[in-house]
């Protein structure tokens, strides 16, 4: 695993979310709830969707709008089906007040 650097903290209000692009051309989403930092794939496991560009984060669950599967975001376990699979989860840690990404 690498560590990225994302962007700054305080660009992320709690309840919002973003996508981080790697160089590796994965796409990370980025979730800020209740002031924590958490971080999962940011395709949907039941589909090729976004779940940031698609995807609606009501406190710590992120819900597809394209058939309006569920996951836990902290934890990336799945809450509603159709999803059947996990999103892989990612360590965050800020530093210096930039958010950085394990992945
Ligand atoms: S593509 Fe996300 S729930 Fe189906």
């Amino acid at each position: 695993m690498r560590k990225f650097a994302a962007f700054a903290a305080a660009e992320l209000a709690p309840g919002e979310m973003r996508k981080l692009a790697l160089p590796d051309e994965r796409a990370i989403a980025i979730y800020n709830v209740a002031g924590k930092f958490y971080a999962t794939d940011d395709l949907c496991t039941h589909g090729e969707v976004s779940l940031t560009e698609e995807g609606v984060l009501n406190g710590h669950i992120i819900e597809c709008s394209w058939h309006f599967g569920s996951f836990d975001v902290t934890t990336g376990k799945v809450m509603t089906t159709p999803c059947n699979r996990d999103l892989p989860t990612y360590p965050v840690c800020e530093i210096d007040g930039v958010l950085h990404v394990e992945a």
